[in-house]
């Protein structure tokens, strides 16, 4: 049902497009398209804010800093609404915990793990929620993984 509700989607918003062969080539293509095309959800702004907050918290790891301060913007996502086609349902309950804990671990300057493993660990979240629910924007959030 989950997949058929991604396929559906993938028809009206390429944004949340399913596991395709050409996932890349969708994906430049919901880039260009999706927000001529449709009005965005509230958590498809979200979570590109969350990408864009985890691309300057990578920069600043690889710059050498600690972050410090955890973006309370991140808490946005127990609450922002979903496409109309999709439901808040258990499992993506836990993934959004998971994802604050994990994100939280970050900002742990008690830590005894590197920062570095911290973030990827947080990354890793968002990847495991998205092969539950959408699978198209993967390639892209591997990109935040600091190698
Ligand atoms: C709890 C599950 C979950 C987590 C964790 C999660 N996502 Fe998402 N993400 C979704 C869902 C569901 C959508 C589709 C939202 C919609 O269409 O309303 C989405 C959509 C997206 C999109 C497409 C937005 C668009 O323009 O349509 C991007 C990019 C994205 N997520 C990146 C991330 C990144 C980066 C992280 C981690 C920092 C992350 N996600 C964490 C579930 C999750």
């Amino acid at each position: 049902m989950k997949y058929l509700l991604c396929l559906i989607s993938l028809a009206f918003v390429l944004s949340c497009n399913s596991n395709t062969k050409d996932n890349a080539k969708q994906e430049e293509k919901s880039e260009m398209k999706v927000y001529d095309m449709y009005e965005p959800s509230e958590m498809a702004i979200l979570m590109n804010e969350f990408y864009a907050i985890n691309e300057k918290i990578k920069a600043d790891i690889l710059a050498g800093n600690t972050p410090e301060e955890f973006p309370l913007d991140f808490m946005k996502i127990h609450r922002a609404e979903l496409s109309d086609f999709k439901k808040r349902n258990a499992k993506f309950e836990a993934f959004s915990k998971l994802y604050i804990e994990a994100e939280k671990e970050v900002f742990n300057t008690e830590s005894s793990f590197p920062v570095e493993e911290r973030f990827n660990n947080a990354i890793g979240v968002c990847i495991s929620c998205h092969q539950t629910e959408c699978t198209g924007p993967i390639p892209r959030i591997k990109k935040l993984l600091i190698k």
